[in-house]
């Protein structure tokens, strides 16, 4: 996607420099700044940092890091293992970051190539971006089919961020509404601010509003009652990990949107690659909820007189819980949107 006029990927390598880039999502909406990594501790820092987030994105950042880390080790398959491990249990909810760092780590041997390693990740970059793509392209049915019977502008409900900073580029809940968008047809975005860490405030808009689409952020309270006021026709949100009975595991807040939705009988989609689907898990309850510090939610970040600093919303003292995410049971999900096509239910996807 274009930032003032220039083109970006969320995250990138350079193969001459041995360095992987990225765009610091923990700063946006307020600053954009471009992160260099050189080293896997670094990669992991901006990983738990959320510097770079979002599942797919996560997934590609593994495999650059899976080259960074074979460079540096000159391709000590010992060494890789041991920065492969760290990799990969740096967040535990996210499929894509062991999907990112096996697509590199399972081809190694000890006669592997830099040059071979770096192919390979070009490779699962260009065809997960691809598959972003596809996946607009899909999604974009369902919008226009709608816009097609209804005659007026589509309003759309989506959760924290599953755009192109999310994924590398296009986005995953995001991609249709992008697509729609430039092919001329109406929507309005209700962009739930998601708390704690508010991606869908900070990082949803920032992209809606480059993109020029009308979207109103609202208080994650709020959805619920708009849904039942007729201002909501579908919701599309991302996924982190999809198990083999379809239940999703995305963001925190996205399992109570889809019970309104039920209850509202108003369409819910997951948007997201074959990538983050996880046959080996059967149902959600077995997926590791991260667990992050309770510090996100007692601080917020700001900006003041265009300076962006941490600002504390409530004492350290009160107890606070900060589960990141949650899981949306199959039977509330209308449908998965995928590379491949729409399926309803996870069987049909492979
Ligand atoms: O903790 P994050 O910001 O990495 O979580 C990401 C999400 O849960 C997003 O909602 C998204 O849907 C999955 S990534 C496209």
């Amino acid at each position: 996607m274009r930032v003032n006029g220039a083109y970006y990927q969320s995250v990138w390598a350079d193969y001459y420099n041995k360095e992987i880039y990225l765009i610091n999502q923990t700063l946006l909406p307020f600053r954009f700044e471009i992160k260099k990594c050189l080293s896997i501790q670094e990669v992991i820092y901006s990983i738990q940092t959320l510097e770079v987030r979002g599942a797919p994105a996560l997934g590609l950042t593994a495999a650059y890091a899976m080259w960074l880390s074979f460079a540096i080790n000159k391709g000590n398959i010992e060494k890789i293992k041991h920065d492969y491990d760290l990799l990969i249990n740096s967040r535990p909810t996210a499929v894509n970051l062991k999907v990112g760092a096996d697509k590199v780590f399972s081809h190694l041997s000890y006669s592997t190539t830099e040059e071979e390693v770096w192919e390979k990740v070009q490779h699962f970059v260009n065809q997960e971006l691809t598959a972003f793509q596809r996946i607009g392209l899909h999604g974009f049915r369902l919008i226009y089919d709608f816009y097609v019977t209804n005659s007026r502008p589509v309003n759309i409900l989506t959760h924290c961020n599953a755009g192109w900073l999310a994924c590398g580029d296009y986005g995953t809940a995001l991609a249709p509404i992008f697509e729609a968008h430039r092919q001329g047809i109406p929507v309005h975005v209700w962009v739930d601010e998601t708390r704690p860490l508010n991606q869908g405030a900070r990082l949803t808009a920032w992209e809606l509003y480059n993109e020029k689409i009308p979207f109103h952020i609202i208080a994650d309270n709020t959805s619920g009652q708009l849904m039942l006021q007729h201002k909501v026709d579908l919701i599309i949100v991302g996924a982190d990990r999809i198990v083999k009975n379809g239940d999703t595991i995305n963001k925190i807040g996205t399992y109570l949107k889809a019970l309104a939705a039920y209850h509202n009988h108003i369409p819910f989609y997951v948007a997201a690659p074959l990538s983050t689907f996880d046959f080996d898990i059967h149902d959600g309850q077995s997926v590791i909820i991260e667990e992050r510090n309770s510090k996100e939610l007692h601080d917020i970040f700001v900006e003041w007189n265009h300076n962006t600093f941490w600002a504390k919303i409530f004492p350290y003292e009160f107890p606070a819980y900060n589960l990141a995410f949650d899981v949306t049971p199959a039977s509330f999900i209308t449908a998965y949107i995928t590379e491949k096509g729409i399926f309803n239910k996870t069987s049909d996807v492979i």
